[in-house]
């Protein structure tokens, strides 16, 4: 404890901590030294009596009057939370020396080590142990424990914990650039305006301050419940990780649970999940700073329909308003907003405003009066508003963690719902000002707890996105689309995020696709990046590339910086519209399984690799690979491997999943073996996608593909045959619009598969009392092998399935031009390069709603 005394003397600081009492509580433990108080609470998530996650709570004896207060955790939900049922905690005396304490929970036990403090997080392996308490410690695992030597650090404004690195790999912490696993990196929480970040900037807009650490034996999630400036470092120019919040005090949570997914389901659990969206906003975006007049925006919507290109939306980026004042419409561009804005809708097509939070200080303009006589601005200590510039010149700007600026917001947010307005963008709400550095002394009301700029920047963004969507949606009373720059932990209940001004580059379309599966990680599911890069010109090869990736991703939204040439999908070139067209319109093709993704959302809707590394040694071996990163599997089924604009092939890893051992390519049913990388061709045409066998995704075909609205009166359900037996599906449909309330009408289909030697047999669950529009169901099985013994790698031979008394029997018949699988493309449009035309069968029966279960057998 030399080094401890030391720093002692200098900076009189108490690093090692002798514990003065420890008392249990219910299932609390306190533990009390000289400098501080901690709180141990045990949280279940359900009623299931399992320890779920541990929150720790370090109060300083010289804060004790610190104040808690979480908009991600809110008070009523953890007070609910602690009433869930969970197990007694069982304490003995043990370890590796006398004066060690161990608190049996469950799974877990907390080690304590009182002489002088320190803590260690062990996981039991129960496989290998009796009921002995003894037994049960000999058999465990440290996952998580306190730097011995430094555990906590109180720096007055700043506390700091500290553990042991025993990790392979750090993931997580939402919009972060850089690596995937971020072991030797350090970040910071700092909502800041970034135009054209860099490749590893940090910080960007979004503060997200969780992150999962692990091995192939263990993981755990560390959510730190602070909106304050924090700091996260994983062994960057030090042998131990750390978090550090610039607060009075420090809350965390230990998410305990096995694997990667686990882990990240029960932070969802906790933070809350990504509401349904309105279907049509998970259509075509069309952006651009700015559409500046209201012919040019009929214009647009008209070129689309004539281009037989779809689209959902038309963003109105900040020339709508008047001289960039919110609330307010430019009368000489725009002279009959509301007619526009219902000719539009008329034709499927919903315009989305932009809203900053600077609102122009300016005598007689109703919205800058209206928030002063109700005090609602943000201050400097002197009690005076804050003043900075941005695009409407000198602003105030409104209070957002205050509830009653936010009510004031919520409801002027009326003059665009009476326009029938029915999405709304909150851009620059870091908040972003001219000069960059608001003053750390600007005063926040927080919910009635005035603080400052440190404790309340990272989450005025996320109070602005919450108060525009609360407003609108009750306002509406249907669903609406929010959009937002600025977010914290719990973003994903308010609004969908983009990830700002990024770049027309190779390297920001690449990076972007990691960013979005990390958002993902943390419960930010509806993400998005501006296609085809926001800042500078795109190749045509760029934008078409980033137009195809793009296509899954769940916010698919083309923007552009003002100034630059023009930029909607058929601006590259006659090749390169037609394969933004074809793209397009497979997201469209695809909506039933984009929707159903969203709607089941227990887990990530976008996975990164490293999501499934925990499945297989093989899967570990590669999932943290740089050459792997920005891949990612949108639902359950379908991977895409981004690849740069001009590569003509790559390599790919396919990971292998419990219940299946290889994936197809969509477009020719080539089977690929998960046990292995492969080099694949990725021409222009041909972005590498898959989807593993045993996966069943639903597809439409409307005649005419115009946007979301555009019926269908089929549905296909492509079955891809799975040699380890399994299959799974599942079909959510409502009126994609309706709040979710438990009485509106919906239905969802499950398909379950099973193959028995020759047999295949599903199992069909739908939904009572919901009418779905389809005529037809069609079950088209990609991959049936000739005979069981053919290969893994080999290609599949045409059958046709013939439907009677609903057992489906192959026949040899020969596969005809029009039977060609529904994802190939048609090779005559290309000039760039010839696609090698399928010889892979497809397999279709058709029937109308089928019963309960049906087989079909392999002849
Ligand atoms: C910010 C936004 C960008 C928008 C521009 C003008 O830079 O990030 O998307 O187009 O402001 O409003």
């Amino acid at each position: 404890m030399f080094s401890a005394m030391i720093i002692n003397g200098l900076f009189n600081q108490t690093i090692a901590q002798n514990v003065k009492s420890q008392i249990i509580n219910g299932n609390q433990i306190e533990v009390t030294t000289p400098e501080f108080q901690l709180i141990i609470q045990a949280i279940s998530l359900n009623q299931n009596a399992q320890v779920d996650m541990l929150e720790f709570t370090y109060l300083p004896s010289k804060n004790k009057t610190s104040w808690h207060h979480s908009y991600t955790v809110s008070s009523d939900q953890r007070a609910e939370l602690l009433k869930n049922k969970l197990p007694a905690i069982q304490v003995k005396k043990g370890g590796n020396t006398p004066t060690t304490e161990l608190y049996f929970l469950d799974k877990y036990i907390i080690e304590l080590e009182t002489n002088p403090f320190h803590l260690a997080v062990r996981e039991i392996d129960f496989k290998n142990s009796t009921k002995d308490l003894n037994n049960q410690y000999a058999n465990s695992s440290v996952i998580l424990r306190d730097n011995i030597s430094l555990p906590w650090v109180n720096e007055d404004h700043k506390i700091s914990k500290n553990f042991e690195i025993q990790e392979d790999y750090f993931i997580g912490l939402g919009e972060k650039t850089g690596p995937v696993n971020k072991k030797g990196n350090a970040y910071t929480m700092w909502n800041s305006d970034v135009p054209a970040y860099g490749l590893d900037q940090d910080p960007l807009y979004v503060s997200i301050p969780f992150y999962i650490g692990g091995n192939n034996a263990f993981n755990y999630g560390v959510y730190v419940d602070h909106s304050s400036k924090s700091y996260f470092n994983f062994g960057a120019a030090c042998d131990y990780s750390s978090i550090s919040v610039e607060d009075d005090h420090l809350r965390y949570y230990v998410i305990l649970g096995h694997s990667i997914s686990d882990i990240s389901s029960k932070y969802r659990a906790l933070t809350g999940y990504t509401p349904l969206p309105p279907k049509w906003s998970l259509g075509f975006h069309q952006s651009r700073w700015s559409y500046k007049t209201q012919d040019e925006v009929l214009t647009l919507a008209a070129e689309f329909k004539k281009k037989n290109m779809p689209i959902d939306a038309i963003h109105l980026d900040i020339h709508y308003m008047d001289a960039c004042k919110v609330f307010t419409f430019n009368q000489n561009a725009f002279p009959n907003p509301k007619l526009m804005i219902e000719s539009l809708k008329k034709n499927g097509v919903n315009i989305i405003t932009i809203l900053d939070p600077g609102i122009k200080v300016e005598k007689g303009y109703p919205a800058y009066e209206n928030a002063l006589k109700q005090d609602l601005y943000l201050k400097y200590p002197n009690g005076k508003n804050y003043e900075a510039g941005v695009w409407p010149g000198l602003c105030n700007f409104p209070d957002f963690t205050n509830p009653k600026a936010r009510n004031w917001w919520s409801n002027s947010v009326k003059f665009y719902t009476d326009l029938g307005i029915s999405g709304l963008w909150n851009d620059m709400n870091e908040p972003a000002a001219w000069g960059k550095e608001v003053p750390s002394y600007i005063r926040f009301n927080r919910e009635g707890h005035l603080s400052n700029l440190t404790q309340n920047r990272n989450i005025y963004g996320m109070q602005m996105a919450r108060a525009t969507r609360e407003g609108a949606e009750k306002l509406l009373n249907k669903r609406v689309f929010t959009l937002t720059r600025a977010g914290f932990a719990g973003i994903q209940k308010y609004a969908a995020v983009w990830t700002g001004d990024n770049v027309a580059t190779d390297d920001h379309m690449m990076l972007s696709f990691k960013m979005l599966a990390n958002m993902s990680l943390c419960g930010v599911d509806f993400v998005g990046a501006d296609v085809g890069g926001f800042m500078n010109p795109a190749t045509p090869e760029l934008f078409t590339r980033w137009m195809s990736i793009a296509a899954f991703t769940p916010f698919y939204r083309a923007h552009k910086m003002i100034d630059m040439p023009t930029s909607e999908p058929w601006c590259y070139g006659d090749i390169n519209t037609e394969i933004n067209r074809y793209y397009m319109q497979l997201r469209y093709r695809l909506m039933p399984y984009i929707y159903s993704a969203m709607q089941q959302n227990e887990s990530p809707v976008l996975k990164s690799m490293a999501y499934y590394s925990n499945l297989s040694p093989f899967n570990y071996s590669q999932a943290f690979s740089d050459k792997f990163e920005s891949q990612f599997v949108l639902g359950n089924g379908l991977l895409i491997a981004p690849v740069r604009s001009t590569a003509k092939s790559t390599e790919v890893f396919l990971p292998t999943l419990p219940s299946s051992n290889h994936w197809y390519s969509i477009y020719s049913d080539q089977k690929l073996s998960s046990n292995k990388t492969h080099f694949v061709n990725a021409g222009m045409v041909q972005l590498p996608i898959y989807v593993h066998a045993g996966a069943i995704l639903p597809e439409i075909v409307p005649q005419k593909i115009e946007n979301t609205q555009s019926k269908s009166d089929t549905i296909n359900f492509h079955i891809y045959y799975n040699n380890v037996g399994l299959y799974e599906g599942y079909l959510y449909e409502d009126d994609g619009i309706s709040l979710n309330h438990k009485d509106i009408p919906k239905g969802q289909i499950r398909i379950f598969g099973n193959a028995k030697d020759q047999d295949i047999t599903f199992k069909i669950e739908k939904s009572n009392g919901f009418e779905f529009p389809y005529k037809t169901i069609q079950f088209v099985v990609h991959g049936l092998p000739e005979s069981k013994a053919s290969n893994i790698d080999d290609s599949p031979k045409p059958h046709i399935f013939e439907v009677k008394n609903e057992v489906f029997v192959a026949n040899s018949a020969k596969v005809t031009e029009t039977n060609i699988p529904h994802f190939a493309i048609k090779q005559d449009l290309y000039k760039i390069e010839r696609v090698t035309k399928t010889e892979q069968p497809i397999y279709k029966f058709c029937v109308s709603m089928p019963s309960e279960t049906f087989h079909f057998k392999i002849k």
